[in-house]
């Protein structure tokens, strides 16, 4: 984070999910899988679905104007529109262009994001530096996703495991020592490949992992990731909090990108702290992507597990291979 005399915190939050529930029970009946086996290794039970004529856009927007709605906003009072997505709408237009549309933020600017499951805590990092800077007033980041429609649903290894959704919040100035504390984000492309949606071009070794005619679906290598992930989170984690002076003891809540409880299991014990210091909602919505972290952190703060003055970590991995993590002083 830059040296500033703000600070930047968030004053308003929404989430939106597909009203479609798909169960464990659901999926026995489309690949050779069972619930013991999903729940055993996940913690997931059920997953929410978009319909066929619901996009990306239509849940960004959905938890866009709540999140106004939360902080007593107006569309006309956002100044930058950033959306962390994998699964955007279109190419382009951006999927934050769409959203700018459907709220009637006339005057923001916006983009799109790549970043997969850190995406989320890669947007609060760039747009944090938009109001440490004073260039802007009011950014608004946007997690939506549907993974559903990136997903081979035959391949029981990987479509059991994402969720659509999406999950909105609002940053501003707040009062001196709140909000964001210190940020942490970065990436090691060479093992991206462990973790690939093929988009205009498909090499030999993409097309070979998958079917002929699902060449642009997810593919990945659980165990790969899986290994990557338990080790950048705790990485992640001690680097945001070296960052502003804090210990893993001044942490009231971790709130992680929701990927696979054994990851969060093995992080409480790489951290040494009780599991119940992590939050997790996977078992309603599995994997929602870059979605995952403003909808955890909503549930979390509704739940009245976040209350002001604690101490919040965020923290998401995923594919690039990419991380994030975020401290924050709750300001609310
Ligand atoms: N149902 C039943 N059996 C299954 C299923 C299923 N849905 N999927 C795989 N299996 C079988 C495998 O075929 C294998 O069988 P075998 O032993 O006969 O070969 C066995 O179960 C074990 O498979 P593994 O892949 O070794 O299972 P693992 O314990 O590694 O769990 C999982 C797989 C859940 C994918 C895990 O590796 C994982 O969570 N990885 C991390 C994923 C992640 O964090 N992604 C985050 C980023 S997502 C993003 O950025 C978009």
């Amino acid at each position: 984070m830059i040296q500033s005399s703000r600070n930047v915190g968030i004053v308003g939050m929404g989430i939106s999910l597909p009203e479609k529930i798909l169960t464990n029970f659901d999926l026995e009946k489309m690949v050779d899988t069972n619930d013991e086996w999903i729940k055993t290794r996940t913690g997931i039970s059920e997953r929410r679905v978009a319909g066929e004529n619901e996009a990306t856009s239509d849940f960004g927007a959905a938890a866009a104007k709540k999140a106004l709605e939360d902080a007593g906003l107006l569309p006309e009072d956002i100044d930058l529109i950033i959306v962390a997505t994998a699964t955007p709408d279109m190419y382009f237009p951006s999927t934050a262009c769409i959203i700018q549309d459907k709220i009637g933020a006339k005057r923001a600017a916006a983009f799109d994001i790549s970043a997969a499951c850190s995406g989320f805590v890669y947007g609060l990092t760039v747009a944090g530096q938009f109001i440490l800077t004073g260039y802007y007033k009011t950014v608004m980041i946007i997690g939506a996703e549907t993974f559903s429609k990136i997903l081979d649903w035959e391949d029981r290894s990987t479509c059991v495991l994402f969720g659509d959704g999406a999950g909105a919040v609002i940053l501003r100035e707040v009062q001196s020592g709140y909000g964001i504390l210190s940020t942490n984000i970065g990436a090691k492309g060479a093992d991206g490949m462990c973790l690939t949606v093929p988009a205009c071009y498909i090499s030999e070794s993409e097309a070979s992992k998958r079917k002929p005619e699902k060449q642009n679906t997810l593919w990945m290598n659980g165990q790969d990731v899986f290994k990557f992930a338990v080790r950048i989170v705790k990485h992640a984690i001690k680097e945001a909090l070296e960052d502003c002076n804090l210990k893993i003891d001044d942490v009231d809540l971790i709130v992680p990108h929701q990927a696979n409880d054994r990851i969060m299991d093995s992080a409480a014990e790489r951290l040494k702290i009780p599991r119940e210091k992590i939050f997790s909602n996977i078992h309603k919505y599995g994997n929602t992507s870059a979605a995952s972290i403003p909808i955890a952190l909503y549930e979390a703060y509704s739940e009245g597990k976040i209350k002001k003055d604690d101490i919040i970590v965020l923290v998401g991995f995923g594919a690039g291979l990419t991380w994030g993590s975020a401290v924050i002083k709750w300001n609310r």
